[in-house]
C-alpha cells in the first residue's frame, strides 16, 4: 500500500527534495527513476559499491559512504545525500574525481562514480575527525600515521570492485589523496537544517502508511502494539536483499534507526553495553583501545558502507551460521537484552537466543534492545577464513576466548561459525583446556580433539575436510598467540 499524502524531506546535492512512495523503495532505484543515473547499479545487493552515495545521517557528523542499492528510501528522512552529480562545486571536480583522471584509474568507467564517492566519503571523515579522540587511537609518528592514512585509503575502497583497471592506477590514485590534506564535504556542501526536524511536533508521524520511524522507545512499543507483525528494519544491509534478490515486499517496515535507547554504547573497564542499532563503524570508532581485538577484525566485516549501516542487533536478527559477531557474542557469553510492547525486558544468554538456522527466540512484538557484554580485557581471537580479505563472508570462523594466570587456562571459550545450521560453542573442547597451562603438548592433544570431535559441514563455500582443518588449526594458532609467539601474517587473518 502507497500512501502519497506524506512526503518525507531529505537533502539531495544540497536541494531539499520531497518523497513519497513504497516503504521498501531503495535509494538507488530513486535516483535512477527521477533521472540521475551517475549513481549505477551492478548488483544489487551491496557488493560492488557501484551505487555508493554519501549520506549525513542525523548525528550531522561526516557525509558517509552507503549502497544506495540497499538503502531504504524513507530513512533518508531529514538527512543528506550527495550522488557523484552533485560532487563538483562550481564546476570544479573534487579531488578524488581529479586523482582518478590523473593516475588514468577508469577504463569504461562503470565503477568510477562508486570510487569516487567512496574516496570522498573517507576523505571527509578523515577531515571531520581530524583532532577528535575517537575512543584514543595511539599516537603516531608522522610517517607511521601516513602509512595508516594510506592503509585507510584502500580500505576505503575495498567495499568497490572494478572489472577492467587492474586496481593499481585505483590504488594511485588513493595513495595521491591519503598524502593530500583531507578535504570537507560539509564546507562546500548543504548542512543538516536539524532544528526544522527536531522541531516537529510528532517524531513517530507517519511519513508514509508503510514506513514508520519512531523516536523514542515508548513510540515504537506503541508502534509495535498497533502492528505487531510488521517488520523492524535497522541498516537494511540483510532485510533489503529481500527486496532485491528475491522480490519479497515489505508493506509495513518499523525502522529502528532513530530511536536513541537503541544507540546506547557504553565501554567502561571490562563491560560493553551496545545497543541494538550502533552500527559496526560506531562500534569500531569507540573500540581501538577499550576492546581492540573486536577493533582489529571489525575492518573484515563486509566495507565501510556495509558498517555504516550495518547493526549488531541486525546481525543477531538475521542469525544467520556465518553471521560474524556470532561467534564473538558466545565466546563472550553475551547477554541479549530482548523488549515486547507489552512485557517487561528479558536478559537472554545467547547460547539460548539462537535456536537454530536463522531462528532465535524473537516472536512478533519483540526486539533486541541492547547487548551486554563482560570480559573485554580477556585473550581473545576471531579468525575469518573467507576467499577474499574484504567484504567477503566467512567459509568458517573461529572465536576463541581464555582468562590466563600466566599461562594457566581458567576459562576457555571457543564457539565456530560456519559448521553448522547455527554458530555454536564447543564445550568438550572448552573443558579440555579448562584449568590447563598452554604447552605444546596441549597444543597437539586439541588439534587431535577437534579433529575427531568436529563434524562441519559441506558446501559450496568449502568442504567438512577443508573446515574442520581449518578450525583445528586456528585453534592452536589461537593458543599460540594466547602465548605471545610470533605468528606468520596470513592472507585472509592479518591486516594486509
Ligand atoms: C555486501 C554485504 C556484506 C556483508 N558482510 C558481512 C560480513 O562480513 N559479516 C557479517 O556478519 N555480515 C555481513 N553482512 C550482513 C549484514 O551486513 C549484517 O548481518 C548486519 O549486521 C545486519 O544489520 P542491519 O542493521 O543491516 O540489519 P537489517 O537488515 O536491518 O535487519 C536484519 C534482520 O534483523 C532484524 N532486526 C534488526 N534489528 C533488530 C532488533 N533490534 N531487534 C530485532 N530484530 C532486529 C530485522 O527485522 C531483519 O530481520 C553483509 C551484508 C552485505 C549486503
Ligand atoms: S549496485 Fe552493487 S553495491 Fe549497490
Ligand atoms: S573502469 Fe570498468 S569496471 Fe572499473
Amino acid at each position: 500500500m502507497t500512501d502519497i499524502s506524506n512526503p518525507i524531506q531529505f537533502w539531495l546535492n544540497s536541494a531539499l527534495q520531497g518523497h513519497a512512495g513504497r516503504a521498501d523503495e531503495t535509494l538507488l532505484t530513486y535516483l535512477r527513476h527521477s533521472g540521475r543515473v551517475g549513481t549505477k547499479e551492478g548488483c544489487a545487493s551491496g557488493d560492488c559499491g557501484a551505487c555508493t552515495v554519501l549520506v549525513q545521517t542525523n548525528d550531522g557528523g561526516a557525509y558517509k559512504p552507503m549502497n544506495a542499492c540497499i538503502l531504504p528510501v524513507q530513512q533518508l528522512h531529514g538527512q543528506a545525500v550527495i550522488t557523484v552529480e552533485g560532487l563538483p562545486t562550481n564546476d570544479e571536480l573534487h579531488p578524488a574525481q581529479t586523482a582518478l583522471i590523473t593516475t588514468h584509474g577508469a577504463q569504461c568507467g562503470f565503477c568510477t562514480p562508486g570510487f569516487v564517492m567512496a574516496l570522498a566519503g573517507w576523505m571527509d571523515e578523515q577531515a571531520v575527525s581530524a583532532g577528535s579522540d575517537r575512543g584514543g587511537q595511539p599516537k603516531l609518528d608522522s610517517e607511521q600515521a601516513e602509512i595508516t592514512r594510506f592503509k585507510a585509503s584502500r580500505e576505503a575502497i575495498s567495499g568497490n570492485l572494478c572489472r577492467c583497471t587492474g586496481y593499481r592506477p585505483i590504488l594511485q590514485a588513493a595513495k595521491h589523496l591519503a598524502s593530500n590534506p583531507p578535504v570537507a564535504l560539509s564546507e562546500t556542501h548543504q548542512r543538516l537544517d536539524r532544528a526544522r526536524f527536531d522541531s516537529e511536533p510528532d517524531h513517530s508521524a507517519p511519513y508514509n502508511a508503510g514506513f514508520r520511524a519512531p523516536h523514542s522507545l515508548d513510540d515504537l512499543k506503541a508502534l509495535l502494539r498497533q502492528q505487531p507483525s510488521a517488520k523492524l528494519i535497522a541498516g537494511g544491509t540483510d532485510l533489503m536483499l529481500e527486496v532485491t534478490q528475491k522480490q519479497v515486499r515489505f508493506d509495513q517496515l518499523i525502522s529502528l534507526a532513530r530511536v536513541p535507547a537503541l544507540q546506547r554504547l557504553e565501554i567502561r573497564d571490562d563491560r560493553a553495553v551496545i545497543g541494538s542499532a550502533v552500527t559496526y563503524q560506531d562500534l569500531q570508532a569507540a573500540t581501538p583501545l577499550r576492546w581492540p581485538a573486536l577493533h582489529h577484525f571489525l575492518s573484515r566485516l563486509g566495507s565501510p558502507q556495509i558498517r555504516n549501516r550495518g547493526t549488531i542487533g541486525g546481525n543477531l536478527g538475521t542469525a544467520s551460521p556465518i553471521g560474524d559477531l556470532l561467534p564473538i557474542l558466545l565466546a563472550m557469553d553475551a547477554t541479549i537484552v530482548m523488549s515486547h510492547f507489552e512485557a517487561a525486558d528479558r536478559n537472554v544468554p545467547i547460547a539460548a537466543f539462537l535456536q537454530g538456522y536463522r531462528k532465535t527466540q524473537l516472536q512478533p512484538g519483540n526486539f533486541i534492545k541492547e547487548v551486554q557484554v563482560t570480559g573485554l580485557q580477556d585473550f581473545l581471537r576471531y579468525y575469518k577464513i573467507s576467499k577474499r580479505q574484504e567484504d567477503d563472508i566467512a567459509a568458517v570462523s573461529v572465536a576463541v576466548r581464555l582468562k590466563l594466570d600466566a599461562e594457566r587456562i581458567t576459562l576457555a571459550r571457543i564457539a565456530l561459525g560456519g559448521v553448522a545450521e547455527q554458530a555454536l560453542r564447543l564445550p568438550m573442547l572448552e573443558q579440555a583446556l579448562q584449568g590447563q597451562v598452554i604447552t605444546e603438548t596441549l597444543m597437539t592433544a586439541l588439534h587431535q580433539q577437534a579433529l575427531a570431535q568436529l563434524d562441519p559441514i559441506s558446501d559450496v563455500r568449502a568442504s567438512r575436510g577443508y573446515r574442520r582443518e581449518m578450525a583445528a588449526n586456528l585453534l592452536v594458532r589461537a593458543l599460540k598467540e594466547a602465548l605471545g609467539l610470533p605468528m606468520p601474517q596470513i592472507y585472509g587473518l592479518d591486516d594486509a
